[in-house]
């Protein structure tokens, strides 16, 4: 098996799973919420959720994806079958596998954006000229990129085609030797602008804030954004950790992989918060939310440091890497789905994926200018489908736990997480993720899940 081409190696699983969770959701969204949230307090209760709940269902994701195997789906279903459970579990994770459908459509137009900055940074489009870049400066390249339709979505069809181009090429020769490539990179680049940033004057008062925790600030607004910030940048209750674990060997250690996901996943959160925040109070800028502070604060306290636009284009460098390691990985989920629904070719699903995703980015772009009375409730679309996803994340995290625990037999699930006996899985630890994903993660999740959709209304 281990020379079939479609089996991830081990490193290359740990890069694979590693790179979906790193993405944009740690560099965009995780800081401006740390920003909004008020700091250290936000980041441990994100932390507290990827250690538990993070680790418990991305750990019954691997096990169930290697126990259904290749053809999971099927597998699932005559699991379902010969235990007499309810159909309607293999709907939940048929479902889930669209939940990147809609992730990619908006996150395919953040991808373009970012395209523009990194090459309008390093061209000379975006001026770093400390006498040109000013806050207004900025608010005026931004508002008149995202309101540009054209070069917008022509961006985005440029980032389509390069993550069809390798996931075309299929798991190994495409996804993990993209990640092998570009996530050493990414650490690299992530760690210089790190050192630039802390040793600006005045640093100091943003690494206070981001290690102050205090628990009194604590509600239900904060809980809900870190757990789903939490779901979103592991990459779990998306199909993707299914997927690329029933392409995993039978010796992969799941357990040590789940944690190295976790770690590298959370981690880098710290370490983009650790970036931006401290440049933010260094410079006494407003610690704004949303996508002001990637696309406004950064650039401008780029303009002010020397060299500032290589500063800008590394940093926008890894966004890109950033970015294209999650678009492979949730290009991966469809082109599964399809591929083994439709019995079709995978070159054929990332294709025929290429027209999808053309489609619909160009209606998500669009809401920027002029489809931008698009709205659904109260939301506009690109708002809505985000909110939307945060909501199916965890659901279906929610659904893995429980197929996990309640639909496989103990056994299997054992089986799997000890690959065949190969590691012990006789300990306390192991005990305590199984009856906290067959008993707490459920109640907890469920209770979660109705506040989730109460916050939307
Ligand atoms: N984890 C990725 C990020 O943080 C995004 C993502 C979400 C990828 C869900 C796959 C599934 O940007």
């Amino acid at each position: 098996m281990s020379n079939n081409s479609q089996e991830f190696s081990k490193l290359g699983f740990v890069l694979s799973a590693a790179g979906s969770a790193i993405g944009l959701g740690n560099i965009w969204r995780l800081p401006a919420q740390v920003a909004q949230y008020g700091g250290g307090t936000y980041l441990f209760v994100y932390f507290a959720i990827c250690l538990t709940f993070g680790l418990s269902v991305l750990l019954a994701e691997f096990a169930i994806g290697r126990y259904f195997g290749e053809n999971y789906f099927n597998r699932s279903k005559e699991v379902l079958a010969e235990n007499n459970k309810p159909k309607a579990w293999y709907a939940g994770l048929v479902l889930s596998h669209v939940t990147p459908i809609i992730i990619l459509s908006f996150y395919f137009v953040v991808c373009g954006w970012v395209l523009y900055y990194f090459f309008g940074s390093l061209f000379g489009q975006v001026s770093y000229n400390a006498t040109v870049g000013t806050p207004s400066y900025y608010e005026g390249v931004f508002v008149g990129l995202i309101g540009n339709f054209k070069l917008v979505y022509a961006l985005v069809i440029v980032f389509i085609v390069a993550t069809a181009a390798i996931n075309y090429r299929g798991v190994t020769a495409g996804i993990e030797k993209a990640n092998f490539l570009l996530l050493p990179l990414l650490f690299i680049i992530l760690v210089v602008m790190i050192i630039r940033s802390l040793t600006l004057p005045g640093a100091g008062a943003g690494v206070a804030y981001i290690f102050s925790i205090d628990f009194s600030v604590i509600n239900k607004e904060l809980i809900i954004a870190a757990l789903k910030q939490s779901f979103f940048s592991l990459s779990i209750g998306s199909g993707i950790m299914i997927a690329f674990s029933s392409a995993s060997g039978k010796t992969m250690h799941l357990r040590n992989t789940a944690i190295y996901t976790v770690a590298l996943g959370a981690g880098v959160g710290l370490f983009t918060s650790l970036l931006i925040v401290p440049a933010v109070f260094a410079f006494g800028y407003d610690l704004n939310g949303g996508p002001a502070l990637t696309f406004m604060t950064l650039p401008n306290i780029f303009a002010n440091l020397p060299f500032g636009f290589v500063l800008a284009s590394l940093f926008f460098l890894v966004m890109l890497m950033a970015a294209l390691t999650s678009t492979i990985s949730l290009y991966e989920v469809p082109t599964q789905l399809f591929s083994k629904v439709f019995n079709l070719s995978r070159q054929k699903v990332v294709l025929w994926l290429i027209v999808l995703f053309v489609a619909i980015t160009f209606v998500q772009t669009a809401s920027f200018s002029f489809l931008s009375n698009l709205s659904i409730g109260k939301l506009g679309i690109f708002d809505f489908s985000a909110n939307l996803t945060d909501l199916m994340l965890v659901i279906f995290g929610l659904v893995s736990c429980i197929f996990a625990t309640w639909l496989v037999a103990g056994k299997y699930i054992k089986n799997e997480v000890s690959s065949n006996g190969l590691y012990n899985v006789e300990t306390t630890n192991y005990k305590l993720w199984y009856y906290f994903t067959k008993f707490v993660a459920p109640v907890i999740l469920t209770v979660l899940i109705f506040l989730v959709v109460q916050s939307l209304f």
